[in-house]
């Protein structure tokens, strides 16, 4: 089997645009990820997005922004603050897990802490299941426990949620609700259009098991990474970070250049199903697995000045995304980017980004203002209730995965 990687930003940029080119990272993860939008090729792929991208049409995510998403991240933050300390792993997973709960379509009953702390562990369990391909653990034992989680998921949360969605989809259909009284989330638009799709119960399990993983996983890695950033920037160079802590705007770009040094996925991999050459002169033959290195790309010298460098005062070229591809390109480039990324007001990212290449700007307004992103108003919570790494217990990096990720961050507040 020939496999070819590509490195350099361009060459990553343009595979990820070509059609032939079938998704085959999460071959190893199909406990979870079998027929979920991010497997999906051609027009399978394309009808679900179409459903999907719905609930993710620009505009959605600002007005969430002004109307709750802040209150969300303090009232999360708060008991941690009160105590004086907290893991940024837990704290960055507890956040948003409420947030991909709503975006899933996951209803939580109570609103209660042990439902958060379920939730919570559930999604670690399937992001576990989802990149199989990079355990070192025993991946039979892994599948077992991802399938269990899957059962107690669906018992607990998913049959309740689907129960509910049919009454108020009955209730639509009879005249009594009007579109606005609908939930705007995945699950809903799934059950709406089940039949046109073609999705079994099992199907909608993972879908929504998905979501929520790949929702929350790749968000609370950006967190921990770009706080673990900002303090270093604030120690090299403290009269420049300290900027920061009173302009958002700046921030937002501390995230996006994390994002850039360390993006939640490291990789894509893809599989050709036909033969390509890249402008660059690659030739792809029929049924190489193309790994697309989103990190090496990232630090490509040609694009970015100093890549190895954290400067989030840098420039990048015209048509380029600060945060390079960590949110990918293409068919498959990430349908959660503004809401976790935000949106810069005038930048090339507009013009170039996953937003614009995916069908993602299916509806979308032509306003540019500006969307922080969730990452963005975590970090500025965090930042503005006095949170430093705590000297006692430096942060633990993930001893089962051979990815870039943190598995503890202690911080201190004040
Ligand atoms: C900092 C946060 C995030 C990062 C770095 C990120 C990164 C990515 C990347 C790189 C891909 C493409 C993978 C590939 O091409 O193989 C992707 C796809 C996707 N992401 Fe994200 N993501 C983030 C947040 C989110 C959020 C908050 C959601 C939803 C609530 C989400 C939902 C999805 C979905 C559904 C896809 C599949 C799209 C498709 O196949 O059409 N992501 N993400």
């Amino acid at each position: 089997m020939t496999t070819i990687t590509l490195d350099g930003y361009a060459d990553v940029r343009e595979a990820f645009r070509l059609r032939d080119l079938k998704q085959a990272l999460y071959d190893e993860g199909g406990v979870v990820m079998a027929d979920c939008l991010l497997v999906l090729h051609g027009e399978d792929h394309r009808v679900r997005r179409r459903v999907e991208n719905r609930l993710f049409r620009r505009g959605t995510f600002r007005h969430w922004e002004r109307e709750f998403l802040r209150d969300v991240v303090r009232d999360t933050l708060a008991p941690f603050a009160a105590e004086g300390r907290a893991d940024l792993v837990e704290l960055g997973y507890r956040t948003i897990m409420s947030l991909t709960a709503l975006v899933a379509g996951v209803d939580r009953p109570t609103g209660g802490a042990d439902e958060a702390d379920a939730l919570y562990r559930y999604a670690k369990k399937f992001s576990e299941g989802a990149t199989l391909v990079h355990t070192t653990r025993d991946p039979e034992t892994v599948r077992a426990e991802v399938r269990a989680a899957l059962e107690e998921f669906d018992a607990t949360f998913l049959r309740p949620s689907m129960a509910r969605r049919r009454e108020l989809l009955d209730r639509h259909a009879a005249g009594e609700l009007s579109e606005q009284d609908l939930p705007r989330d995945v699950l809903t638009g799934l059950l709406r259009h089940q039949d046109e799709l073609g999705v079994d119960h099992e199907i909608l399990l993972r879908e929504c098991a998905f979501y929520l993983q790949a929702g929350s996983h790749s968000t609370a890695d950006a967190f921990t990474h770009s706080a673990d950033e900002f303090f270093a920037w604030l120690r090299r160079d403290p009269a420049a970070a300290g900027k920061a802590l009173d302009d958002p705007v700046l921030l937002q770009r501390c995230v996006h250049e994390t994002l850039r040094l360390h993006p939640a996925s490291p990789v894509a991999r893809r599989r050709a199903l036909a033969p390509a050459v890249l402008r660059g002169g690659t030739e792809i033959p029929e049924g190489a697995v193309v790994v697309l290195d989103i990190a090496a790309a990232n630090r490509d010298p040609r694009v970015f000045e100093r890549p190895d460098e954290f400067d989030p005062l840098r420039e990048v070229p015209a048509g380029v995304p600060r945060w390079g591809h960590a949110f990918g390109g293409g068919m498959h480039a990430c349908i959660g980017t503004e809401l976790a990324g935000g949106v810069p007001e005038v930048d090339s990212a507009v013009v170039d980004g996953p937003v614009a290449d995916g069908a993602a700007a299916d509806g979308a307004e032509q306003e540019h203002e500006r969307v922080l992103g969730t990452v963005t108003l975590m970090l500025s919570a965090l930042l503005a209730a006095g949170a430093r790494s705590d000297p006692q217990r430096p942060p633990r990096r993930d001893p089962n995965s051979s990815r870039d990720h943190f598995a503890s961050y202690p911080v201190v507040f004040g």
